[in-house]
């Protein structure tokens, strides 16, 4: 697939669907090791004055390890042809298999990370903040005992999106 670059402020469509539908597939890593895992939780905006992804990990996640060890991760948007990809990254942890192989996905390498020949979308991240979410800090408290009953909250990571392509 080849890619053009793209100002992430001309992205049209609605994020929620963006991520609540379509699903992300995060990844971070390089040459030496990555992972990446599928992410329906989180938000594309605007923050800081730049354009942020705001994804949410739990820290149970291979793919965490490489949210914590590397400076940047990938948002990558797959066309609906690659729902079954979305799903094994899903469902499967990259501590156990292939998984890039296992869900048919062509890693490519920049200098910051790894990104997938096979999305339509794809924004490249600079971790800006991340911060573990806490029992305490809930408004909501039906919130930790519907979603946290084993106290395993998400971390959140606010990535700026240094670069945003598009598949032509
Ligand atoms: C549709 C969907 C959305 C998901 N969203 C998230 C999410 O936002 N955050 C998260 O930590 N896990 C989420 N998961 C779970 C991970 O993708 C799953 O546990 C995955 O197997 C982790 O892989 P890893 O161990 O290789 O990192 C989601 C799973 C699916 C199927």
């Amino acid at each position: 697939m080849k890619f053009e670059k793209i100002d992430p402020k001309s992205v049209a469509e609605n994020s929620a669907k963006l991520i609540g539908s379509d699903w992300m597939l995060v990844c971070a890593g390089d040459r030496g090791g990555f992972n990446m895992m599928t992410a329906s939780w989180g938000a594309f905006g605007f923050m800081w004055n730049m354009p942020a992804f705001f994804v949410f990990v739990r820290p149970s996640r291979y793919t965490y390890e490489f949210m914590e060890s590397r400076d940047f991760f990938t948002v990558n948007i797959l066309p609906e042809s690659r729902r079954d990809a979305l799903n094994i990254c899903g469902s499967r942890s990259g501590r156990d298999c292939d998984k890039a192989a296992a869900a048919g996905l062509t890693p490519e390498f920049t200098e910051n990370g790894v990104y997938f020949a096979e999305a339509r979308l794809v924004f490249e991240c600079r971790k800006a903040y991340s911060q573990m979410m806490e029992a305490g800090s809930f408004a909501d408290k039906t919130l930790v005992e519907k979603w946290y009953a084993a106290s395993d909250f998400h971390k959140m990571y606010v990535g700026v999106v240094e670069r945003a392509l598009a598949a032509k």
